[in-house]
């Protein structure tokens, strides 16, 4: 298996520059998770590494060989399109085995690694099947197994799971995630659902307008965004952005906003000079009813949304709408103003502006 480099990939479509120098290096046997919002490039990535478009600048190297040069069937990669362009008049098997026909691969040969791909994915059973008579699932699994049984070195999603609903998109993504520890392959997932990208990814890569914003494991996404864009991207319900002010209380920093005065933690030469107008940013989770764990703020309760052992409270702080992400044992009813700590730690800055952390707490809790 390869280490995948691109170096400097550059592409415009006409005057529209899609992709700015990207450098992006992914590592061998590695699952990276490229995910961002609609339009950011994540399919022109995927489709610039497989061949389907052509680079308008830069390269792309397997180690040392350069591959953007070559021919799409030279690459040696497996592709599993979003829509699964499955052949609707041939069996599940025929499907599978197309590219290796066409490859002229022998009968016994070809028998042997789609039994071994329809295996591995649970769909052993479906191989006489016609496209039309499986379902949403089982046809997004057969658009694998066409990928698997070329048995290339390199595999790439794009949104493989995005036709389907709620329920089996959480049980494919369990499925990807332990067919993921069976095959031993580079394998490069698109998508635009942060849970997928967390859950599945070894690194994660976060775009925005073809840019990369910060990579790296899960854990290090949620816990040390670099700026807004990926502290809103990252986690689920979204963080609650409020416009505040640093100020100096008897030797200590608060950042001061409508409806809250909040401590920060940290040491105060961590906040850069002149960035009193900020952000601050506070995952839903980090409201607890714990008061001893941090300030007290009031919060407004306009909708109680029970999830289970959570609930997820919509509410107001000040102007400002904050949702708040508490345990379901104690319940809360419209209309009601409740106060809640966070902890000083749990709150990131912001510069206004750039969007750029300012300052990094001394121990992360994430919420
Ligand atoms: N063939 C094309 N001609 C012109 N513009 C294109 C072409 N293909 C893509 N684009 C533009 O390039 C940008 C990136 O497209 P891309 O398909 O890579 O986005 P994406 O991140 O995959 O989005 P989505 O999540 O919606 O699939 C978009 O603004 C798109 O309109
Ligand atoms: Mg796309």
């Amino acid at each position: 298996m390869p280490q995948i480099v691109f170096d400097g990939v550059r592409k415009s479509f006409g005057p529209t520059e899609v992709l700015p120098p990207l450098d992006l290096t992914l590592e061998d046997g590695e699952f990276t998770v490229l995910v961002g919002p609609s339009g950011c490039g994540k399919s022109t990535t995927l489709r610039l590494l497989a061949g389907l478009e052509t680079l308008s600048g830069g390269e792309i190297r397997f180690d040392d060989r350069r591959i953007d040069t070559l021919e799409p069937k030279e690459r040696d990669i497996a592709m599993v399109f979003q829509d699964y362009a499955l052949y609707p008049h041939m069996s599940v098997a025929k499907n599978m085995s197309f590219a290796l026909r066409l490859a002229r691969e022998n009968k016994a040969e070809i028998e042997r690694r789609v039994h071994a791909a329809a295996t591995t994915l649970g769909i052993d059973h479906l191989l006489d099947r016609k496209p039309a008579a499986l379902s949403g699932g089982q046809r997004q699994r057969v658009a694998m197994g066409r990928a698997l049984v070329r048995d290339a070195s390199v595999f790439l999603f794009d949104e493989p799971l995005s036709n389907l609903d709620a329920k089996l998109r959480a049980r494919m993504r369990v499925e990807l995630g332990e067919m993921r520890t069976r095959i031993d392959k580079n394998m490069v997932y698109v998508t635009h659902d942060q849970v997928e990208a967390m859950t599945l990814g070894d690194r994660i890569v976060v775009l925005k307008d073809g840019a990369i914003q910060q990579q790296g494991s899960a854990e290090e996404l949620f816990e040390n965004p670099v700026n807004r864009f990926v502290a809103g991207f990252i986690g689920s319900p979204t963080m609650n952005f409020l416009p505040a002010t640093i100020q100096e209380r008897d030797g200590a920093l608060v950042a001061e906003g409508e409806g809250f005065a909040l401590p920060l933690a940290g040491p105060r030469q961590a906040i850069e000079s002149g960035a009193r107008e900020v952000e601050i940013g506070i995952r839903p989770s980090s409201f607890t009813t714990d008061m001893g764990a941090g300030a007290p703020v009031e919060l407004r309760v306009s909708v109680a949304e029970y999830l289970g052992a959570q609930s997820v409270l919509v509410t107001r702080c000040g102007p400002h709408e904050v949702l708040a992400e508490v345990a379901s044992t104690r319940r809360f009813k419209p209309g009601e103003t409740a106060t809640f700590a966070v902890p000083p730690d749990a709150i990131l800055l912001f510069d206004r502006e750039t969007g750029r952390r300012l300052a990094v707490p001394q121990h992360p809790t994430g919420g």
